[in-house]
């Protein structure tokens, strides 16, 4: 979480830094700041808000000089104040410092900072510039003294550093938190995303953990010991624009809209790699899915489909629990990271452990380049294109296709599979068009209401998990999904009158089970909102859904969940794209 950006070329850096910066904000938005160097000063700027407020009460854009570096925070450690917004600085305001992650020996090292440093902010990050200052007073260049600080840093990081003694340079390192450096004729960029800078250039290279950048007229790299390495900048196929709204008032609904592109471009795979991945998922004697949130339903549907269509059994395990079951992982365990952004610490925390033990890793991943595509030994792709909203939509859909693919491989079956799949495509397009106003009038409807359960059973058990999960994250609700078998283990008890209970039941083996489960609520007074193709006399509300095999359904069950959170967001006067604490990418454990 946070963003942070680096800027050197020939004109001034602050208006770049600041559209730069509002490319990151899905990674964190509580607060912002940016820092120019100009005739021997720190010139910097910062407060809390978004970037739009802090624009509007401070001068960001008017901040002189060609060298800065900018922050949006999601704050880990400090509350959410100025004196702990980003840039950071040394005791003699000559040094400034962007970072993202976690410092986990902060403490330790502010006690020993403490005797000859004044620190201003309650955060982990104020103790990188003073390590800067003291190598530096002692007479280490910029690059030595961030080499030297960093190797004093526990935790997870990506850090940028500018200093008045040097003042045309900014240097940067990382570990276990994205760095990308991006560069054209006339400017350079340092990035948590290749998203920030995108609409300069699109030729980038990652930084490896423990390297560093040197961002000045040129462009230097170094490796953990300070030694030149040579790094090649490659091309991303992202555009720019994906990532601006294009009319719509928020990216959840042009990403929502955008599924069923998602969907065929997900199918854009090399047969070949497909096929390899799928041997090597049947001959695994043991395979675990590892993801978190919304992926980790990707996963949970993913797993029917390996059993139903390729017969193939595996676990799924939240990513931060999996490193609790290490001792079960060797090599001969298949793990299946499945991650959108590619970042998230805790899916990146399991890999790593389970590679220690010998483990081969497959992953998907939205993100080229991200750290957990690197430490694949396979990944496909999603290909959808940068996915803004903090809520993965499209994303989730990509994933499903992704695993529809990998079973069809598995079963031999790939061409019919393909075919059936994108026939899905058109359905989901008609149906959004159908129960569009349907879905707005349902969540003013329910506006009052403040918990919902979400029900279904096989399949599409986990879109009732992930409904839940919409409803809570972006409309602050509180929501719960499970089995619809399981309601009567507990959860019963809290179906009072007008309680809304959203039954996913679409007619196959699992519907009459399902609807006697819906029974059960109703009799205790729910207000039951059924998703099925036909209606049913128990429904208070229907919720229509295209007949597809029942395979494909949780593609059209979870696109009109989506859509009642996103609307019900609305209707209570939240902003779907920018849930309150949350954030896009999750760098921290
Ligand atoms: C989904 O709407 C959430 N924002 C969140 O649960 C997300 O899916 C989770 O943090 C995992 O992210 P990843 O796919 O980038 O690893």
């Amino acid at each position: 979480m946070c963003g942070i950006i680096g800027y050197v070329g020939d004109e001034a850096a602050a208006p770049f830094l600041v559209k730069a910066l509002k490319n990151l904000e899905y990674r964190g938005y509580d607060s912002a700041g940016i820092a120019t160097i100009c005739n021997g000063k720190v010139c910097a700027e910062k407060d809390v808000g978004k970037l739009e407020q802090v624009c509007g009460t401070h001068d960001l854009h008017g901040l002189p000089g060609n060298v800065g570096i900018g922050h949006v925070r999601w704050a880990t450690h400090g509350d959410v104040t100025q004196a702990n917004a980003h840039p950071h600085f040394d005791c003699k305001r000559q040094i400034a410092v962007v970072h993202n992650g976690i410092v986990e020996n902060y403490q330790d090292l502010r006690t020993a900072l403490e005797c000859n440093h004044r620190f201003v902010s309650q955060t982990d990050t104020e103790v990188i510039p003073h390590l800067i200052e003291e190598y530096m007073d002692a007479g280490a260049s910029l690059e030595q003294a961030v080499l030297q600080a960093s190797k004093q840093l526990k935790g997870c990081y990506a850090f940028a550093a500018v200093s008045v003694k040097e003042p045309d340079k900014i240097v940067a390192t990382r570990r276990e938190s994205p760095l990308v450096v991006g560069s054209n004729a006339h400017r350079s960029f340092i990035a948590s995303d290749a998203l920030a800078f995108l609409e300069e250039t699109n030729r980038v290279v990652f930084l490896e953990d423990g390297e560093l950048v040197v961002l000045s007229k040129d462009i230097t790299f170094l490796d953990n010991d300070g030694k030149p390495v040579k790094k090649d900048f490659k091309e991303v196929d992202w555009k720019w624009d994906q990532a601006t709204k294009q009319g719509y008032d928020y990216f959840m609904m042009k990403e929502i809209l955008e599924e069923p592109q998602a969907i065929r471009r997900a199918t854009m795979q090399d047969r070949k790699l497909l096929l390899e991945m799928a041997i090597g998922i049947l001959r695994s004697k043991q395979v675990v899915i590892t993801a978190c949130g919304t992926s980790r339903f990707a996963a949970l549907v993913g797993r029917y489909l390996f059993s139903r269509l390729a017969g193939k059994f595996c676990d799924v395990i939240m990513a931060s629990e999996f490193q609790y079951f290490s001792d079960s992982v060797d090599r001969n365990t298949l793990v299946i990271a499945v991650s959108q952004s590619g970042e998230t610490a805790d899916v990146i925390q399991g890999v790593k452990r389970a590679k220690e033990n010998g483990a081969t890793v497959y992953s998907m991943v939205n993100t080229v380049g991200s750290s957990l595509a690197r430490m694949s030994d396979s990944v496909l792709y999603l290909n959808c294109g940068p996915e803004i909203g903090v809520a993965a939509t499209k994303t989730f859909v990509s994933q499903l296709a992704l695993f529809y693919l990998l079973s069809f491989t598995m079963a031999n079956k790939l061409d019919d599979g393909l075919h059936d799949l994108l026939a899905i495509c058109p359905k989901i397009e008609e149906n959004v068009t159908k129960n569009n106003k349907k879905l707005q009038i349902l969540a003013q409807k329910t506006r009052d209401k403040n918990d919902f359960y979400y029900i279904a059973r096989g399949i599409n058990f986990a879109i009732a998990l992930e409904g839940a999960l919409k409803m809570k994250e972006i409309s602050y609700v509180h929501a719960e999904g499970m089995p619809a078998g399981e309601l009567k283990h507990g959860t019963l008890a809290l179906i009072e009158r007008g309680t809304p209970v959203v039954v996913v039941c679409p007619n196959d083996y699992t519907y009459e089970e399902t609807i006697a489960n819906a029974h059960e609520t109703k009799a205790r007074g729910a207000f039951v909102i059924g998703l099925s193709e036909e209606t049913h006399p128990i429904f208070d509300d229907w919720v229509v859904i295209p007949d597809v095999d029942e395979i494909f359904q949780p593609l059209v069950t979870v696109v009109p969940l989506q859509l009642l959170a996103y609307y019900s967001a609305l209707t209570r006067g939240r902003d779907p794209d920018k849930p309150r604490n949350l954030a896009k990418s999750v760098t921290v454990k």
